[in-house]
C-alpha cells in the first residue's frame, strides 16, 4: 500500500488533493452559491433558528474546529464556542436553548469526544459529527453530520484528515452565511475559491525540495515558536503539534501579537520562529512582530503568500505559498508545516508514522 513512498504520513500529505476533491464532491447547490449536507438531519428553518454553534474535539480536530470558529463567525456572524472535548464533558458549561452542536473527530472512536457528545444529548441537544470512520461509535451515536471521504488515514499523525475537515468547516461556514446575510455574488466567490483548493495544493506540494532542504537546517533545533494571526492561529498550534508529536522537538503556538506578553522571553538564536504571514489586513502588525524576533536573534521562517512583500532579510527562510481567499488560506498555509515537521523528524530519525507514546486514537480517558 505504501507503494515508493518511505512513510504513510508522506503518502497521506501527498493524497490531500484527492481528499479535499472528496469533501466537496457533490456538496455545491446547482446555482453554485452555497453547499449542501445530506446527512444534516436539520432543517434549514431550525438552522436558521440557532443562535449558536458549540463545537468539541481533540487534538488536530480540535485546530480544525478553531479554524471553523473564525470562519463561521466571519461567514455566518453567528457565536461560536471551540472546546477540548476533555474539559467540556466536566465543566458543565451553560448551554443556550439554540445551540448548534458539532463534535469533529477523524476516527469517530475518541473516548474524550464521544463522551462530550453523549453528554451534550443527555442535555437534550442534537449533536452533528464531522467524521471520516465510517460505521464508526460517533458516526453511528451522533443524530446527523458529515463524512469526510478522506480515506483510511494509517500515519499517527494526522495530515489529510485535517485538511479535509477544514474544507467541510469552510463549507459549513459558507452553508450557514448562505442560510442569514451572505449574499450569492459572495457565495459564488467561496465557492469558486473552494473548489480552486485541490490545485493550490498541488502546487504547494511541489515546494517539497525547498520546504526538506529548510527542514535539514533546523532539524538540529529543541525549541520553536509558531506564530499566526485570525484563522492562522490554530494552523500555528498544528505546526507545533505535528512538529512535537513526530520529531520531539519543544514547540509551542501563539497568536503573534501575544509574544510580547511572555513568550518573547525564550527568543535567541537557538529558539527558531515559524511565522504564518499572509498578504492580508494585519499583514504589518505580524512583520512587526517579526522585527521583534529578528531584534534579539530569532531565526525566522516565514509562511507567506505571493501577493506579499516582506521587508528584505527579515526572514532568514521563506515558503512562499499561493494568494488565495480566506476561506481556503488555512488549508493551504498547512501544507508547509505539514512537510516541514515531516523532513525534520525524518532528519531526526525519528519513526514518523509510528511516534511514542502515541496512538491513532485516543479510546481510554
Ligand atoms: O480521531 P480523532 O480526530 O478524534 O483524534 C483526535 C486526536 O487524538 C488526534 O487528532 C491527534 O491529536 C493526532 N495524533 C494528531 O496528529
Amino acid at each position: 500500500e505504501l507503494g515508493e513512498n518511505p512513510h504513510y504520513m508522506l503518502k497521506e500529505i501527498f493524497e490531500q488533493p484527492e481528499a479535499l476533491e472528496n469533501a466537496m464532491r457533490g456538496r455545491f447547490s446547482a446555482d453554485g452559491s452555497t453547499s449542501v449536507f445530506g446527512g444534516l438531519n436539520i432543517s434549514v428553518q431550525d438552522l436558521r433558528g440557532m443562535g449558536r454553534l458549540m463545537i468539541c474535539a481533540c487534538g488536530t480536530a480540535l485546530h480544525a474546529g478553531m479554524v471553523t470558529e473564525y470562519l463561521v463567525e466571519r461567514f455566518a456572524r453567528l457565536p461560536v464556542e471551540c472546546d477540548h472535548a476533555s474539559e467540556f464533558r466536566y465543566r458543565n458549561t451553560p448551554l443556550f436553548a439554540k445551540t448548534l452542536f458539532f463534535v469533529f473527530s477523524q476516527s469517530g472512536e475518541t473516548i474524550d469526544t464521544l463522551a462530550a457528545m453523549r453528554e451534550a444529548q443527555r442535555k437534550g441537544f442534537q449533536v452533528l459529527a464531522i467524521n471520516n470512520g465510517v460505521g464508526s461509535t460517533i458516526a453511528r451515536e451522533a443524530n446527523g453530520g458529515i463524512y469526510q471521504h478522506a480515506g483510511p488515514e494509517i500515519g499517527v499523525a494526522s495530515t489529510k484528515a485535517f485538511t479535509s475537515q477544514l474544507i467541510i468547516g469552510a463549507m459549513l461556514a459558507l452553508h450557514l452565511g448562505r442560510i442569514r446575510d451572505m449574499s450569492f455574488r459572495d457565495g459564488t466567490e467561496i465557492v469558486s475559491a473552494l473548489k480552486g483548493v485541490p490545485d493550490l495544493v498541488r502546487a504547494t506540494l511541489k515546494q517539497a525540495a525547498h520546504i526538506k532542504a529548510i527542514a535539514q537546517k533546523y532539524a538540529g533545533f529543541n525549541d520553536m515558536l509558531f506564530l499566526g494571526r485570525l484563522e492562522l492561529f490554530p494552523i500555528a498550534l498544528e505546526g507545533a503539534l505535528k512538529l512535537k508529536e513526530i520529531s520531539y522537538i519543544h514547540a509551542e503556538a501563539y497568536p503573534a501579537a501575544e509574544m510580547k506578553h511572555g513568550p518573547i522571553a525564550l527568543i535567541n538564536e537557538e529558539c527558531p520562529s515559524v511565522f504564518l504571514v499572509p498578504q492580508n489586513e494585519i499583514f504589518n502588525k505580524v512583520v512587526s512582530s517579526m522585527q521583534e524576533i529578528k531584534a534579539r536573534g530569532g531565526p525566522i521562517i516565514a509562511i507567506t503568500t505571493s501577493d506579499a512583500e516582506l521587508p528584505e532579510g527579515l526572514a532568514d527562510d521563506v515558503i512562499t505559498i499561493p494568494a488565495c481567499h480566506e476561506a481556503v488560506l488555512p488549508i493551504v498555509a498547512t501544507i508547509p508545516l505539514q512537510l516541514f515537521s515531516y523532513y525534520v523528524a525524518v532528519e531526526r530519525g525519528c519513526d514518523v508514522d509510528k511516534p511514542r507514546n502515541l496512538a491513532k486514537s485516543v479510546t481510554v480517558e
